[in-house]
């Protein structure tokens, strides 16, 4: 290849980030027109980063800590980003619901906790079709802002390279927004009496949680007092980005070789992670992951096996890394039981390093009797609290937990305090893909994590 005194040459790796298109990469779009295509992916991989590898490096040492059973990690944003959801209501909402999870949880397990967004660039989604058909007449699934648009039609749906670079700009304004939050306007959310506690009311479990709100706000008072500072100011908040790394041309627009590390990293993230559908050891998917720095974790369901599950982690770690791999494990309360003690021998098996974190929300989406999609708090608390179990009797630590939620009053799942019912759905849903866990039920969950730890509940 010719390069010119301008461009520096790459580096002589033995992988490299376009290596994967030799493979077969499912849940990519199709462009119609591949110049335009081309002309985008060059014009990304010019833009500045998002994150920089020390950053990367940071949130992959705290993960090896919760490796060790030193620090527990909370995941957690929309299932699917929309681009008119970039605003900063929206992003300061979810940010706030993070955060005071994040609270609940220091409270309860007595560690600290990493705080993951899965936001600010969690733009693509994979789909079961590639189309969709509406009267006779089909088209291109919708995949997600990065991709094209939900309205039906062949323009919208049309996967269209410009949103791409949409996407992108997204990513970078929001995080560029949670870090100024997180560094300074959010102080007063670490005070309880600015949190909205109206549905406690509503649980027989109300005195549990004002004990644990009134706790919080009594060692915060306690040690502000002592140390004649605000909390914010002593603490700094880190706050992580991930997405699903699904759009491998994306992914890899943004994978820069950091000279004096000698690796490659994925900068338009912290933690980009594998989904359920795209860990197949001979796919694209894994291949690229296999060769970026970055922490990155795969999704674990129903399908997985035990010998599946070893030859990922010797592809996608071989060196043992400590922070390098976390295991999203996404069952559904029915087949937790089932399926996770086997997965957990395997890991202990090939003596292999992960953090298992537990997603409780993709194992249990259910359609309603008028066939609204939606996913029950009951089921979502009985997953977790058969992983916390399941874990601890096998001598394992779960050691984070992966949630849909925003924070805003939406009614997509039912149950919580409120006891919210499939005629609620109709009044405020608002997600175009999966189910989301709205304030209070994310809010009342992480007190459930909490009060269980505490002794309560
Ligand atoms: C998701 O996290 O939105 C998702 C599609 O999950 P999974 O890959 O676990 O099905
Ligand atoms: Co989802």
């Amino acid at each position: 290849m010719h390069t010119s005194a301008m461009t520096r040459p790459l580096p002589q790796t033995e992988w490299h980030p376009a290596l994967w298109q030799s493979r077969t990469a499912s849940q990519q779009p199709l462009y119609a027109d591949v110049q335009a295509l081309e002309n985008v992916i060059a014009r990304l991989s010019r833009l500045p980063p998002i994150v920089t590898s020390w950053e990367v490096e940071a949130l992959k040492r705290q993960i090896a800590d919760a490796q060790r059973g030193q620090r527990f990690l909370l995941q957690g944003g929309d299932c699917a980003e929309s681009f008119d959801d970039c605003t900063s209501d929206k992003i300061a909402k979810k940010l706030k619901i993070l955060l005071q999870m994040s609270l609940v949880l220091v409270y309860g397990l007595k560690k600290p906790v990493i705080r993951v967004g899965r936001m600010a660039g969690q733009y693509a989604k994979p789909r079961s079709a590639d189309t969709e058909t509406r009267e006779g007449l089909s088209l291109p699934s919708y995949r997600g802002d990065l991709v094209n648009r939900q309205l039906f039609t062949p323009s919208d749906r049309a996967a269209d390279p410009e949103l791409l670079l949409r996407g992108y700009e997204r990513a970078a304004m929001t995080l560029n927004f949670a870090r100024a939050l997180v560094d300074g306007g959010f102080a007063d959310l670490h005070h309880p009496e600015y949190w909205d506690l109206d549905f406690v009311g509503h649980s027989p479990l109300e005195a549990e949680y004002r004990r644990i709100v009134d706790s919080i706000s009594d060692s915060l008072d306690f040690f502000e007092s002592i140390s004649g500072h605000s909390i914010q100011e002593t603490s700094r908040v880190d706050f992580y980005a991930s997405h699903e790394g699904l759009h491998l041309l994306y992914e890899q627009a943004q994978t820069r070789y950091i000279q004096r590390r000698r690796r490659w990293y994925n900068l338009s993230t912290h933690f980009p992670w594998i989904g359920m559908r795209t860990a197949q050891l001979d796919g694209a998917h894994v291949e690229y992951f296999r060769g970026i720095a970055n922490p990155i974790a795969v999704k674990v369901g129903p399908a997985m096996t035990s010998e599946w599950l070893q030859e990922l982690m010797q592809v996608l770690n071989p060196n043992n890394e400590p922070g390098r791999l976390t295991l999203i494990h996404r069952f559904g309360a029915k087949c937790i039981e089932e399926c996770l003690p086997p997965l957990i021998q395997a890991v202990r098996g090939a003596g292999a390093l992960v953090l298992w974190s537990c997603d409780p929300m993709h194992g249990n989406t259910e359609a309603t009797a008028a066939g609204i999609k939606t996913r029950r708090f009951d089921n979502i608390l009985a997953e977790l609290e058969t992983a916390f179990r399941i874990h601890q009797e096998m001598g394992s630590y779960l050691g984070g937990v992966h949630f849909e939620l925003t924070g805003e009053n939406v009614t997509e799942c039912t149950g919580g305090a409120r006891g919210l019912t499939d005629a609620d759905l109709n009044r405020a849903y608002l997600s175009q893909v999966d189910p989301r866990l709205n304030y209070e039920q994310a809010l009342e969950l992480a007190m459930r994590i909490a009060g269980r730890r505490v002794g309560g509940t």
